[in-house]
């Protein structure tokens, strides 16, 4: 593929993109099928959200017509960032420091405007390049898709040879290869809130902490959560639960720990899976939910979803025998020194407690249903009205680990905080 054609019009696609766009539209094109260009849902959702999309592939694999149409797409509030503008050639990057300084540095000038749609074109066939923009969309609180293109000589260095016009040999081109042969694995995969539908449900565990806390019912049970049984008239649940995650809550389908994880493999190579990367979903929340751990919300998936779920994660002990997606939650914030992981094996000893017939005692009604006592710390919200909150289905790709994140243009400072 000729470089022109990527910054420029349709006018300008490779032949056989333009061949088969004038033929039958690219609605109708396999390779051209990824939910963020043609399901209208799902582009009316990322509208809500700040989406990083990272190009990979070889030279001539169809990278920048793809980086194109979503630019098309997305129109307003999109800005691409493409190697080939800083005149990069594809091969290491150390052999243009100067040109990536100058492409990061206007990365992070799109990032701190709060660019909804950024794309970045180039060759992404390193580990630690891929790793510094994680961290980036760490720092801005961007969600990552890695978009790859589905031609089917994507890579095949004898055919790429003659399409890309760097004039890379085969053999140059190989040695590309390896880095982009694999799917690269997330931390974990998982439904991640618009920043919207993240604000209201964060809101809702604000209000029901704020109110459990001063609930006669929870301040007879404190116990559980005072260490060293000193003695106290309240506890302030919104500060016992500090460590929050940050940016937009999420919900964990599978944990791959960037492929080390059990089944990680097996999971990503799954059709469905590959269908919904970047694809749209609505999450409906039941019941909010606190244990002396973790606080959650517990989300009930429909057929679509469960088709998403693994089907190894619901059960503490290897003898549980709880429905599909028991486990399905969202952490909305830890005690100290509890990992969010807790959070979904709190939810499965609820789900089991249930499972054995106590319901827990109803002990009041809160604003936004009825309060459940389930015992040994354990609260529980029954939502009246449930909510229903918006999601991309992606892979979270960063360290999880602190980094300074900076605020938005409207004001933000600095702050450390951790992925959970
Ligand atoms: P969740 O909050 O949905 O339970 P880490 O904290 O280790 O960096 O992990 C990041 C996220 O991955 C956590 O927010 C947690 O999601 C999820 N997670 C971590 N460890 C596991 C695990 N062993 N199994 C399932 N999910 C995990």
């Amino acid at each position: 593929m000729s470089r022109g054609f990527s910054r420029k019009s349709h006018t300008f696609l490779p032949k056989i993109f333009f061949r088969k766009m004038s033929s039958s539209g690219p609605k109708e094109q396999p390779e051209l099928q990824f939910p963020f260009l043609q399901d209208e849902d799902t582009v009316a959702t990322l509208h809500e959200c700040k989406t990083l999309f990272i190009l990979r592939g070889l030279p001539g694999s169809g990278k920048s017509t793809l980086a194109r149409l979503i630019v098309d797409k997305y129109r307003d509030g999109t800005k691409m960032v493409s190697a080939d503008s800083y005149k990069i050639t594809p091969g290491t990057r150390t052999t243009f420091p100067e040109e990536y300084k100058r492409l990061d540095e206007d990365l992070a000038a799109y990032c701190r405007r709060d660019v909804r749609v950024l794309v970045l074109d180039d060759t992404h066939h390193e580990r630690e390049r891929l790793e510094q923009l994680f961290e980036v969309a760490d720092q801005y609180q961007y969600q990552v898709v890695l978009v790859e293109p589905k031609t089917a000589w994507r890579l095949d260095c004898a055919q790429l040879k003659e399409k890309s016009q760097w004039q890379l040999s085969a053999d140059e081109l190989k040695k590309l290869k390896p880095g982009l042969e694999k799917d690269f694995l997330p931390l974990f995969f998982g439904w991640f809130l618009t920043k919207k539908s993240s604000e209201s449900l964060r809101k809702a565990g604000q209000v029901f902490l704020e109110e459990l806390s001063g609930h006669k019912a929870f301040k007879k049970e404190l116990r559980h959560f005072i260490p060293g049984d000193e003695p106290k008239e309240k506890v302030e649940l919104v500060s016992y639960f500090g460590k929050r995650p940050p940016g937009v809550l999420h919900c964990t389908t599978k944990f791959c720990d960037y492929g080390k994880a059990a089944g990680a493999e097996e999971y990503a190579q799954q059709e469905v899976v590959k269908k919904s990367y970047c694809k749209a979903f609505t999450l409906t929340i039941s019941a909010l939910f606190v244990t002396p751990k973790t606080a959650g919300a517990r989300v009930e998936l429909n057929e679509q979803e469960l088709l998403l779920w693994p089907s190894d994660v619901d059960k503490v002990s290897p003898s549980d025998n709880l429905p599909r997606g028991s486990r399905a939650h969202i952490t909305l914030g830890c005690a100290a020194d509890v990992e969010a992981v807790q959070t979904g094996i709190d939810l499965l000893e609820i789900v089991r407690q249930e499972k054995g017939g106590s319901r827990g005692e109803e002990v009041g009604e809160l604003s936004r249903g009825k309060l459940y006592s389930l015992g040994s710390g354990r609260w529980m919200l029954s939502l009246a009205k449930k909510m229903e909150v918006r999601a991309i289905f992606t892979g979270y790709y960063g360290k999880g680990k602190p980094v300074p994140t900076h605020g938005s243009r409207k004001g933000g400072t600095l702050q450390a905080c951790t992925i959970i």
